[in-house]
């Protein structure tokens, strides 16, 4: 068996299609979505994931302010911009890249973003919306993972997921919008003994460790469906994920390469989030009733409330 390749560049190109689309009735009613990132420090990998998301708003429409900030910059100039954004109409989402400087705390950040423009959903309020399956805004990576999924066909009910890598990120919200989606599921991390014993019984295998030629051909069941969200650099320049691509895709039915997989579609659910945040800003200025008012691609996506 040979993997079939779901290719997230190809599902992100299209959704950025629609999403231009969006952008237009939107400034037909007088809405120019903008979505601020900051960034604290020149950590070389934010560096380029920072430009990624620039480069998704450009072309999709999207104003983008990009606040760069240096590594010495203090906790109270973050917050004192962040105060500014939320009270910035252009504003519809705030980003901090992370990771920031360990001098500053990275909680307190995060909680000072407006929850209304928490596009990245790493706000408590909306990872407790996650827990109860009711969030504003999912976060990106896994919120990308779920649509590579849906919109290759592959049902998650009662299916048998093992997310390794258990990151507030990546893994745990993963296993919260999969676990919402009726699927079985088992994270694993670090400390976890014995991997394999874990990563062998996965109907779909979201590896989220950031550990190149962690998952190897005898860990992964035949048949299997293989998300890899690792984005690591070699020695060598080159660009892999934590699985062994070339092995595994022999007995994998479908799976992700990197890059090309994952990568573009959390860039592509960050513009998402933004443009439901743009759309539901008009709304509440429209109609001063936000409760009525339903994301259309969370309305798709958003799994029924137990
Ligand atoms: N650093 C690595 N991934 C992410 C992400 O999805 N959002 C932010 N803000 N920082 C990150």
């Amino acid at each position: 068996m040979t993997a079939q390749i779901i290719d997230g560049k190809a599902i992100s190109k299209r959704l950025r299609i629609g999403f231009r689309e969006r952008v237009v009735k939107l400034v037909s009613q007088g809405v120019t979505p903008g979505l601020a990132v900051i960034c604290v420090g020149d950590n070389p990998a934010s560096k380029v994931y920072v430009g990624n998301k620039i480069k998704a708003c450009e072309e999709c429409g999207v104003h983008s302010f990009h606040h760069g900030f240096p590594d010495s910059a203090s906790e109270a100039d973050v917050l004192s911009d962040i105060r500014k954004l939320n009270a910035d109409h252009k504003i519809h989402g705030i980003l901090v890249q992370l990771p920031l400087p360990p001098h500053i705390d990275v909680r307190k950040i995060l909680e000072a973003i407006s929850v209304d423009k928490d596009v990245d959903g790493f706000h408590l309020y909306n990872v407790g919306g996650l827990v109860v399956g009711n969030t504003i805004f999912p976060p990106c990576t896994p919120y990308g993972v779920q649509l590579l999924l849906e919109t290759t066909g592959i049902d998650v009910i009662g299916k048998n997921v093992v997310v390794v890598g258990a990151s507030n990120i990546v893994g745990k919200p993963m296993a919260l919008m999969l676990l919402q989606k009726e699927a079985t599921v088992t994270v694993c991390h670090a400390k976890t003994r014995d991997l394999a014993q874990h990563t062998i019984i996965a109907d779909i295998l979201i590896v989220a460790a950031g550990k190149p030629g962690l998952i190897v051909p005898q860990m992964v069941k035949q048949g299997a469906i293989v998300i890899d969200v690792g984005i690591n650099r070699l020695p060598d320049g080159r660009i892999v994920g934590d699985v062994d691509f070339e092995g595994v895709k022999k007995k994998a039915s479908w799976i992700t390469p990197v890059p090309g997989g994952v990568g573009p579609m959390t860039v592509t659910m960050l513009i998402e989030n933004t443009l439901r945040s743009a759309e539901r800003a008009l709304h509440l200025r429209k109609e001063d009733d936000y409760q009525e008012w339903e994301a259309p691609l969370l309305k798709l996506h958003q799994p029924d409330i137990h």
